[in-house]
């Protein structure tokens, strides 16, 4: 095990320097020639990672698992699927994680198991049985055909299209289940199956793993009366209300804190996923008094581009995207921490969402890293953003394999007659599979990561867009993540710095980040224009980390996506010269090369 290492202050938990690296098992490498990617193929490309400088792993789920959503389903928490590989070839990959410095957290899938795990099968046995209320299980609603469309107990959607009730004539009951109908929801009121979930966390922790990042967190605590939410355009009611951030919330996490965390000895990352969370709940759950979380995922930033629901498509400004990261910043900068994050298994790719996938393509993913990994937090990189992936150009509904887009399009097209090609359109930007195309290591058909068949399409522009062929390559977004992170490491301004959103035209992101003496100024273009800054001395002295070639740097003027971050002398610091900067502080001379490094320190 790494001792923890914090470079800054030595009370900071060592999780808020550092960047954690997503990995989605089912795409990242194939060994043995299936077409899907397991556990051996994630260790011989270990070092891909580390040489990426990242100091965690998280790995997404590899349990026992029917994979109705590639493995969000879990049949067993205490076993690795087969697909996946052994429970051996898990402890191989936790010990060669930790010798090459890093840690290893892992999905904990508990607001719902899989329909084939023996508790729910137990449990729908009947409703004698000792496992009976481990589940949410209700009758019909009174005065209708029990299991009818129309009987089911409460009006609520499913998030992956339908009701949110299956009917088990086996129980002759309903059970709930938020997401696909293999995915029941556990009943976190039931003592006994907090005790089952406390009991597995401390089995996986006791076997070496550094922390959970935890599936949507905030739905374990529902309104016991369930009650029918308003209507939504989807013709279901809005359970939202009623089963995220309920009553018991916060008193589940805690118990949680006392019985897994606090036993043991470690310092755990844990990160909770929570969809719908608002800044002031993100500080209660993550405020070092309470210490629930260490941070939370939000969803306010990938939320920009849709209008009520998912599938609905909206126009994002730059400036509102700037809005949104800096309110985040600001809500917790006194107590509580964020997570940062473009992309995961479950978002359309940046590059293509908010970026520009064509003429700017490097230009806007370093941009967009740039941002992200200079504000405050913790931030995250999933496989493949490092090297600039981008969307699918998907063309046919049968190159989908994802369970929500494939639910969606059978919901619009085959119940509500919608135009095919358009609820296309609509998957084509926003389908999880984008992020789930394999992973892009070489320009080989299969992309270097199968040699079989696939299990999902492979991105045609791995033929450019590739691991091998951005390694050697200085400019590319593969070294401009590794400067990011590098200078993440070597200087605590960003890490914790103060962060203040700095005047500047819609079109631009810019910030400083403060720490003592210490200052960094970040200014981003995020449109495919040139944009004019109000303050025309940020040209090219003291650049320390940029993505276009300082010989084209303008004072005053951005190019389309470029970013810019200078070093600063507070003007308390004895040896500043040169001209005044934007407010208190001004630019030294700094590495200057287009992709440099930390700079002078
Ligand atoms: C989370 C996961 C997503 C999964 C869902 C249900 O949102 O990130 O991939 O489908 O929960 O487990
Ligand atoms: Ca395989």
């Amino acid at each position: 095990m790494p001792q923890a290492v914090s470079p800054t202050a030595s009370e900071q938990p060592w999780w808020r320097s550092a960047v954690v690296y997503q990995i989605y098992p089912r795409s990242f490498a194939d060994s043995n020639g299936d077409g899907i990617g397991d556990l051996p193929g994630v260790l011989a490309h270990l070092d891909h990672i580390a040489r990426l400088g990242v100091d965690v792993v998280w790995l997404s789920p590899v349990y026992c698992s029917p994979q109705d959503d590639n493995g969000y389903d879990i049949s067993d928490y205490q076993d690795v699927d087969p697909v996946f590989g052994t429970l051996d070839d898990l402890d191989v990959l936790i010990r060669a994680v930790h010798e090459r410095g890093m840690r290893l957290i892992m999905d904990l899938v508990v607001n719902h198991t899989s329909d084939e795990h023996p508790w729910f099968v137990e449990s729908r046995r009947g409703r004698d049985t000792p496992k009976a209320d481990w589940y949410f299980w209700r009758d019909a609603r009174p005065g209708t055909v029990p299991g009818e469309p129309g009987s089911e107990p409460n009006n609520w959607g499913a998030v992956f299209s339908g009701s949110a009730w299956r009917w088990s004539p086996e129980r002759g009951q309903f059970y709930l289940h938020l997401f696909s109908v293999k995915q029941p929801d556990l009943n976190w009121d039931n003592p006994q199956v907090r005790e089952a979930v406390f009991a597995m966390m401390g089995w996986w922790l006791d076997r070496g793993i550094d922390g959970f990042r935890m599936d949507v967190i905030n739905f374990i605590s529902k309104d016991p009366a369930l009650p029918d939410g308003s209507m939504t355009q989807s013709g279901y009611g809005d359970g939202m209300p009623y089963f995220a951030y309920g009553p018991q919330i916060h008193a589940y996490l805690a118990e949680m804190r006392k019985r897994v965390f606090e036993p043991r000895p470690g310092s755990y990352l844990t990160v909770g996923e929570m969809p719908g969370v608002t800044p002031q709940q993100a500080r209660e759950f993550t405020s070092s008094d309470r210490g629930q979380l260490a941070m939370v995922f939000q969803f306010e930033h990938v939320m920009l581009d849709q209008d009520g629901d998912k599938w609905t498509r909206r126009r994002v400004r730059a400036g509102d995207l700037r809005d949104t990261l800096a309110r985040w910043q600001d809500a917790l900068a006194d107590d509580g921490w964020n997570s940062l994050y473009w992309n995961n298994h479950d978002q359309p790719r940046v590059v293509s969402r908010y970026g520009n996938d064509t003429t700017y393509w490097r230009e806007s993913a370093t941009a967009l890293a740039a941002v992200l990994h200079l504000q405050r937090g913790t931030p995250y990189v999933y496989q493949g953003e490092e090297l600039g992936m981008t969307n699918l150009p998907f063309d046919d509904i049968d190159n989908f394999r994802d369970v929500e887009s494939l639910n969606h399009y059978a919901e619009m097209v085959g119940r509500r007659g919608a135009d095919p090609d358009a609820v296309l359109q609509t998957l084509r930007h926003k389908s999880r599979d984008n992020a789930r195309t394999p992973m892009q290591w070489s320009a080989e058909p299969g992309a270097g990561f199968t040699s079989g068949t696939p299990w999902i399409p492979v991105n045609p522009n791995h033929v450019w867009l590739n691991a091998a062929a951005e390694y050697d390559e200085p400019t590319s977004i593969y070294n401009f993540y590794r400067e990011l992170i590098e200078l993440r490491h070597a200087d605590p301004v960003v890490v914790d710095g103060d962060f203040a959103l700095l005047p500047a035209p819609d079109e631009v992101y810019a910030f400083r980040r403060t720490l003592g003496d210490r200052c960094i100024e970040v200014y981003a273009n995020l449109t495919s224009t040139a944009a004019k800054l109000a303050d025309d001395t940020a040209g090219p002295e003291g650049v320390i980390l940029g993505n276009y070639p300082p010989e084209t740097c303008q004072p005053g003027l951005l190019a389309p996506w470029e970013v810019r971050a200078y070093r600063l002398v507070s003007a308390s610091a004895s040896h500043s010269t040169g001209r005044p900067a934007t407010g208190d502080g001004q630019r030294i001379r700094g590495g200057g090369g287009m992709i440099s490094g930390p700079g002078e320190r």
